[in-house]
């Protein structure tokens, strides 16, 4: 299951990813905001961010204008590792590299076309499981 979320600047390209996600045949849960109305993204990366801590979620989605308030606040929560990426270099290298749980992506900053490639490089790729890449998550964590 993938946890989605955004805020207004977001909503838009939400709605494309899920439409790809349910064309993919992947099950998601949508967590808000749900119309184009101004709110507060921490509240989403926080719904978002609790779903992969807790396990109910593998791995998470959270799209705002940017991408970058909404990782902040995803970061803040423990076992979180939340990446923006604005192309797939990045997607697949924070898999491989940071085993990234949530996704972060700009709805004013990348098109749907690139942003659906940037999802599917994001949950295809698995994390390498290298030592010295646990050794730095690890780090991250104390
Ligand atoms: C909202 O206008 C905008 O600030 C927000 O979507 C995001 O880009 C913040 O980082």
């Amino acid at each position: 299951m993938i946890a989605i979320g955004c805020d207004h600047g977001g909503f838009a390209l939400k709605e494309e990813i899920i439409k790809h996600l349910e064309n993919r045949g992947l099950d998601c849960k949508d967590f808000g905001c749900y119309s184009e109305e101004s709110c507060d993204y921490p509240i989403y990366a926080r719904l978002v961010g609790q779903a992969v801590a807790n396990g109910e979620c593998e791995q998470g989605i959270l799209i705002c204008g940017t991408g970058l308030g909404i990782s902040m606040a995803a970061n803040k929560m423990e076992g979180i590792r939340a990446a923006v990426c604005t192309d797939c270099f990045c997607a697949e290298a924070t898999r491989q590299h940071n085993d990234a749980n949530i996704l972060c992506l700009g709805g004013r900053v990348v098109g749907p076309g690139l942003a659906i490639k940037i999802v599917d490089t994001f949950l295809d790729t698995p994390f390498s499981g290298d030592e010295r890449h646990l050794r730095r998550i690890n780090l991250i964590e104390q």
